[in-house]
């Protein structure tokens, strides 16, 4: 399979979504709805969105239930790399390619687009016309498992010890390992677990995507980790090296960098094992795995 022309269809259906749902920049406040809209189309991956749809198909299931789901998820990342870029968090100037919302509409208009975004995902996912569409216990169980992975026990609570770890010097591996299980692992979890959820998944192909999640969650961030350190900021749309200046615990600062490949490389094989049972539907899955790893940017 093609993974660049499955992820770009992918993406436009995700982006239709996000663009039928996101407040219009003519609505009040016109400040707030840009400052929305700015960070959310400004060229993000859409991994996350991405892979709960294909969560969702490898599991047999229709992805016209799991778009609003897809975008509620690119909605919740966007508002966490709105607020991790704050002068109070990493204080980064560039974010996709553009300069980083807090330096375009002011630190407080970029607080309060955050919020919003993270309210609209589930003005989204708690909308009728959804809850119509697929089987209430099912989107009740969808909601639970985004708002706890993107709460204090996951996202949040990650983005909290990466702030009290920065600039010290006695970070072991395990503390590095919690930060990224939670502050991105997270995130990555929940969007394939709602995807397998939607898509009608049985309780033995849910426990094997979970697997597959958490393995990926983790090798995301250890590839965004190295990426920092071997990245541009021309290639990357963030500011490279930003990790070192400000002290990040990071996967390199406390294994090193060929230690911290090879962890990557042995969740990419766990991640595969997890996908053993499935059948050609999950080769989008298993592409995604490698690019979580292989990635350039
Ligand atoms: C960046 O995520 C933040 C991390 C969790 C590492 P992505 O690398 O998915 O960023 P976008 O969405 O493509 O901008
Ligand atoms: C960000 O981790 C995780 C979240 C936004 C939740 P990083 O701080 O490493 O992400 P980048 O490198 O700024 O994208
Ligand atoms: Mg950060
Ligand atoms: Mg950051
Ligand atoms: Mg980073």
């Amino acid at each position: 399979m093609d993974l660049k022309s499955y992820i770009k269809e992918k993406c436009r259906l995700v982006d239709v979504e996000l663009n039928k749902v996101m407040p219009l920049e003519e609505e009040l406040p016109y400040s707030l709805h840009r400052s929305m809209r700015y960070s959310t189309f400004a060229g993000g991956k859409r991994i996350r969105p991405v892979l709960l749809l294909a969560a969702c198909e490898a599991v047999g299931g229709n992805v016209d239930n799991a778009l609003a789901a897809a975008a509620a998820m690119e909605m919740i990342h966007t508002y966490s790399l709105v607020h991790d870029d704050l002068p109070a968090m990493d204080n980064d100037d560039f974010r996709r390619g553009n300069p980083t919302n807090h330096k375009v509409f002011g630190e407080a208009v970029a607080i309060l687009a955050g919020d919003a975004l993270l309210t609209q995902a589930f003005i989204l996912l708690s909308s009728p016309s959804l809850a119509a569409a697929v089987p209430p216990a099912t989107l009740l169980q969808v909601i639970h498992e985004i708002s706890s992975c993107a709460g204090s026990k996951g996202m949040v609570g990650g983005q909290v010890v990466d702030m009290e770890s920065e600039g010290r010097h006695d970070i072991d591996l395990p503390t590095v390992q919690y930060i990224h299980i939670h502050k991105t692992g997270a995130l990555i979890k929940a969007a394939i677990k709602s995807g397998a959820l939607l898509g009608g998944a049985r309780d033995g192909e849910l426990a094997s995507l979970v697997r597959y999640g958490e393995a990926i969650g983790l090798a995301f961030q250890i590839a965004d980790d190295i990426l920092d350190i071997e990245g541009t900021t021309e290639e990357l749309g963030k500011d490279a090296g930003s990790d070192q200046a400000r002290g990040k615990a990071t996967y390199p600062a406390v294994v090193g960098i060929e230690e911290s490949r090879r962890r990557a490389a042995e969740l990419l094989d766990m991640a595969l094992e997890s996908l053993s049972g499935f059948d050609h539907r999950a080769d989008p899955l298993r592409e995604i795995a490698r690019y979580v790893v292989e990635r350039k940017s």
